[in-house]
């Protein structure tokens, strides 16, 4: 039998046959569906896009259900535990794992492109002490772009390479940067002798030391984080890079809208609460008394439950068992003991059971970081550090792809029809609409 799917216009009699292409009908193929020939034709409504594939992507993949998390092909487990995060940004960028020859490349291309133009430091001094390190990031990522007008050649490949690389090696030393600014503390440069996250580390932390020598586990937990967060297919920031993308800027101002999308409390704002929440519960005796509330509406299980996963998110179980190696360094986090309690509860618990709520990866991934000295004004930095490969790699996706347009969504207008304009003497007061 064809893969068509057949339409009854109950208001016509019709019958229209719509072709299926890898599980989804095309929108457009609904215009046709009218009820008379001025008509506009049927649209589909789908606020926040909740059943609505905005493109056809080979970058992630996720099966909410079982909790499968790939990049290009490759499972999420085996890539943590046996790459790291350049090598993981190239995959991800180019589809394909490099070669020796094309890692080497790629890691010395990144490395020695990590400054950045000091006159960046005059606007990270502009700000006040007590800014967020996010909205410094947000306001110097787009400031990049004034300082590379050859990046808005969206369309010359090698331009359009550069520029990835760019942006991947500059948003560390940005990030950091913001942080020292934050402290008072004078700027520190890029370390090319170290990795990626060691650098960063470096950019973070060095004092007075001649030579900063990141502890290799934590250097590695940072890479492992950095792994998992790289991308996670059409979230709320990535379809801002895409959309904004679009109508083809150059990617620095693409990502500094995907950053601003990415800052929001219901993106990447929930490994803070989970510390709040945590922090709150204070011990492992009030747990019970916690889950009870959560239960009976007050509040919910922040780390807990998202909108893709109906299992357990394979990003935290990796995360989870990486925060006993970090607190072997740092200390146990006392916040471990009452998030590992709160977890096995709330696993047994029929409530939790019954919605499919599991540990998300915001469950674990703040304990690491507040134990890693990180303050949570620095959390969501530290998600768009490693998500910059993510989001250029579904811009240059959309980019390439032949099908897309400018990003223009339709409306159902609801509001008044024509009415002619009143002086101000002869109107009436109206109550505001929204
Ligand atoms: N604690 C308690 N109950 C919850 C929780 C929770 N964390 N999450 C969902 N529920 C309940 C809801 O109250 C609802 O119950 P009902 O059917 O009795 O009304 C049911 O589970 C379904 O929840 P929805 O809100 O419909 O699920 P949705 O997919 O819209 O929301 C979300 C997903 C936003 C992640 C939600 O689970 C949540 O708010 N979790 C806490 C915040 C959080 O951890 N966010 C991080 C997500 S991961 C990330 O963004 C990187």
């Amino acid at each position: 039998m064809a893969d068509t799917l057949t339409i009854t216009d109950n208001r016509t009699g019709r019958t229209y046959e719509v072709p299926i292409d890898d599980g989804a009908v095309r929108a457009m193929e609904f215009r046709q569906i009218k009820v008379s020939d001025d008509d506009f034709g049927l649209m589909v409504y789908d606020p926040a896009f909740m059943n609505t594939a905005s493109c056809k992507s080979r970058i992630t993949y996720i099966d909410g259900d079982k909790g499968i998390l790939r990049y290009r092909g490759y499972p999420i487990e085996q890539l943590a535990e046996q790459s790291n995060y350049l090598e993981v940004a190239y995959l991800i960028v180019n589809g394909e794992l490099p070669t020796r020859e094309q890692y080497d490349r790629w890691v010395h291309d990144i490395t020695y492109r990590t400054l950045i133009h000091e006159n960046i430091k005059k606007f990270v001094d502009g700000f006040h002490h007590d800014a967020h390190p996010m909205g410094m990031l947000v306001s110097t990522v787009a400031a990049l772009s004034t300082f590379y007008p050859e990046s808005k050649h969206i369309f010359d490949e090698e331009t359009r390479r550069l520029q990835i690389i760019r942006l991947i090696a500059k948003m560390p030393t940005l990030a950091a940067f913001a942080y020292r600014h934050s402290l008072g503390q004078p700027y520190v440069y890029p370390d090319n002798d170290l990795s990626f996250t060691g650098n960063l580390l470096n950019m973070l932390y060095k004092m007075s030391e001649a030579k900063y020598q990141p502890h290799p586990v934590l250097e590695r937990a940072l890479d492992v984080l950095f792994i998992l967060h790289a991308d996670h297919e059409q979230n709320c920031s990535a379809n801002a890079m895409r959309a904004v993308g679009s109508s083809h800027p150059d990617p620095f101002s693409a990502i500094a809208a995907a950053c601003a999308a990415l800052y929001g409390p219901l993106h990447c704002g929930a490994n803070e609460e989970v510390l709040r929440m945590l922090t709150q519960i204070g011990s492992l005796d009030r747990i019970p008394a916690f889950i009870e509330r959560v239960k009976g509406g007050e509040g919910l299980l922040m780390g807990f439950g998202h909108r893709i996963y109906k299992n357990y998110d394979p990003r935290a179980s990796i995360i989870k068992e990486m925060a006993h190696q970090v607190f072997e360094v740092t200390g146990r986090n006392p916040l471990l003991d009452i998030a590992l309690e709160l977890e096995r509860i709330a696993l047994e618990d029929e409530y939790f059971i019954k919605r499919k709520l599991y540990p998300n990866v915001d469950f674990y991934s703040g304990i690491i970081y507040q134990s890693m000295g990180f303050p949570v004004e620095m959390f969501p930095v530290l998600f768009a550090i490693p998500r910059t490969a993510g989001w250029v790699a579904q811009w240059q996706e959309m980019l390439l792809d032949s099908e897309q347009k400018i990003a223009r969504p339709r409306q159902l207008y609801l509001g008044y029809d024509q009415r002619d304009y009143l002086p101000t003497g002869q109107r009436e007061k109206q109550s505001a609409v929204a």
